[in-house]
């Protein structure tokens, strides 16, 4: 409810109906005349909307013409992306944004978000004063280093937080006014973007050590002061400060990294559903890594920590589990070994990665490396003649970085392959059959696990909720999509999705104490009550 009137409330994004206005409403509240004579339902707005979108040029100019509609109109905004998410993900979200971000000084229209500076330390608790809303329950803060698989775009990677608080919404009916995305605008080192003179952030090179460190503290400390119910997503930042990072506060204050544990939820839930087609239980199973940064080890600690739930020492589940990465296979005493993932190599010799398929012969390949092309033919075809069924995860984004696209994974493998890719692909017909690929996409999980913190309250987000996300993720996926080879349900389940994991995340968090809300038996009705209904 908004106490505006006339022109102020057809200017609020949050309350304006714009041409949805009934006469009688026009009457009352002053907006008579400002508004041509038609009165629209919500659903013709909708229409109207998606006619005009399709005659923009190109998905950077679609997600332009999208993040307008919301400083219009909030609810038609939400509504079109929750009635059309697979459609509209991969414009407000990944592959589109990697393309946003590049261009964001360019297209910089309107203030969205809240950007914090070296020059701010000292004040940040103060300066968030200046945002507008009282109650944030989720923030995503990215400091830009590692945007996607493109590198360092500096505060030009804002469009991440944006991009996945408009998922937050849509997906789990967190509310807008509820979320806040926070760029750590600690400079750059990309020099394109130094020297550019319409760079919209800090000019200049990124700070680094205790000075980095002490920022993001003091930016934590302040969201405690200040947001105390908030939940923090570190999204992006480059792995060994993710790491540290993470480290530093997961068990202290109510946060998690998206890349490392956020990936490894949504890649253990299609390594759970591939098991269904090839029958062969996780704990039988050979997976190698291609990259060792945040996503990939992210994924192996998770499932060590399944492989060990399900008996394993862990010993043999280190066995199961192998790592190449820009150097080779990751071997004891090998050089470039880092903190995060030198637990994960192994005894024996350096070989490259054709070499070391065949020595470990994976039943499962999952590729984390930002590098294009990596799945070469011989790649896949080695693989396809170790397996019956090989699974391989392409899980680099944006699509310009996938290790191989559907068309060659299903082609060079003769069909046989069991695909999924971090960027979508469209269906691919070989020798008569159509396979469709899955999106090992992270919304699949962060808006549960967002909403599960909200609605109960949660202290922490404890490592056991992302192994919990991932089952109830793959019991989603139905009989009709593991026939058709695709291991995550549709998106447009995302909602229901998401009531799904943030139920079974609550009980979880209950039975650890950790809730600190309470939170009635009848957990559908009021998780659903809670959530965001844009509907006039
Ligand atoms: P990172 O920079 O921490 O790690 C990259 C790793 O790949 C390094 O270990 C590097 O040595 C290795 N690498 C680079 N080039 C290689 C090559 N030619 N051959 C073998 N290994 C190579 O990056 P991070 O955070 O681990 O992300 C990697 C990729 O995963 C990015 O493209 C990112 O977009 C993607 N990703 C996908 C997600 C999803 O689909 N759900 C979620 C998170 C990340």
């Amino acid at each position: 409810m908004t106490k505006k009137r006339g022109i102020d409330l057809l200017r609020d994004r949050k309350h304006s109906k714009s041409t949805a206005f009934t006469k009688e409403e026009r009457r009352k509240l002053g907006i008579q005349g400002l508004l041509p004579y038609a009165v629209s339902t919500q659903d013709l707005q909708m229409k109207r909307i998606l006619a005009n979108m399709e005659r923009k040029q190109n998905n950077v100019e679609k997600h332009i013409f999208l993040s307008a509609l919301e400083d219009r109109n909030e609810r038609v905004f939400y509504r079109l992306l929750i009635e059309h998410i697979e459609t509209l993900l991969p414009i407000v979200y990944t592959p589109t944004v990697g393309q946003v971000c590049k261009e964001f000084s360019a297209i910089f229209r309107k203030e969205k978000g809240f950007f914090i500076s070296p020059d701010d330390k000292g004040d940040i608790q103060n300066m968030f004063s200046c945002w507008p809303e009282e109650d944030i329950r989720v923030i995503v803060v990215t400091d830009g280093e590692r945007i996607l698989g493109l590198g360092d775009l500096g505060a030009n990677g804002m469009g991440i937080p944006i991009g996945k608080l408009a998922l937050y919404v849509a997906g789990a009916g967190i509310h807008p006014e509820q979320c806040l995305p926070v760029m750590l605008d600690v400079g750059t080192n990309n020099k394109d973007l130094l020297e550019d003179d319409i760079y919209v952030g800090y000019p200049h090179p990124r700070i680094a050590g205790d000075e980095y460190l002490e920022l993001v503290d003091e930016f934590i400390q302040a969201v405690q002061v200040k947001y105390p119910r908030a939940l923090i997503q570190f999204e992006d930042f480059l792995t060994p400060n993710a790491y540290k990072i993470l480290h530093k506060y997961k068990d202290k204050v109510l946060c998690f990294n998206d890349d490392i544990q956020g990936t490894a939820a949504v890649a253990l839930a299609g390594i759970y559903s591939s098991a269904r087609i090839t029958g062969r239980d996780l704990k039988d199973s050979r997976i190698m890594f291609l990259g060792a940064g945040a996503a990939a080890t992210g994924i192996a600690d998770l499932l060590l920590t399944a492989l060990m739930k399900e008996g394993l020492t862990s010993d043999k589940a280190h066995d199961l589990i192998s790592f190449v990465d820009i150097d080779g296979l990751l071997v004891e005493g090998r050089r470039n070994l880092m903190s995060h993932n030198i637990h994960y190599a192994r005894q024996g010799k350096e070989m490259d990665f054709i070499e070391a398929i065949k020595t470990i012969k994976p039943h499962i390949i999952i590729g984390a490396s930002g590098a294009k092309g990596t799945f070469t033919k011989e790649v896949i075809e080695l693989m396809s003649e170790l397996n019956e069924r090989p699974v391989m995860f392409a899980l680099s984004n944006p699509t310009s970085k996938s290790e191989c696209t559907a068309e060659e994974a299903y082609t060079f493998s003769d069909g046989k392959v069991i695909f999924a890719s971090g960027s979508p692909f469209d269906p691919v017909e070989y020798k008569g059959k159509t396979f469709v690929t899955g999106q090992s996409n992270n919304a699949y999980i962060f808006p549960g696990i967002g909403l599960a913190a909200t609605i109960c309250g949660a202290k922490r987000i404890e490592d056991e909720f992302f192994l919990i996300a991932a089952k109830v993720l793959s019991e989603q996926v139905k009989e009709e999509d593991i026939k058709q080879g695709k291991l995550y349900p549709s998106l447009n389940e995302l909602r229901n999705i998401s009531i799904e994991i943030a139920m079974a995340i609550i009980v979880k968090a209950m039975e650890l104490d950790i809730a600190r809300e309470y939170v009635p038996k009848e957990l559908r009705e009021y998780i659903e009550e809670y959530m965001f209904d844009p509907v006039y």
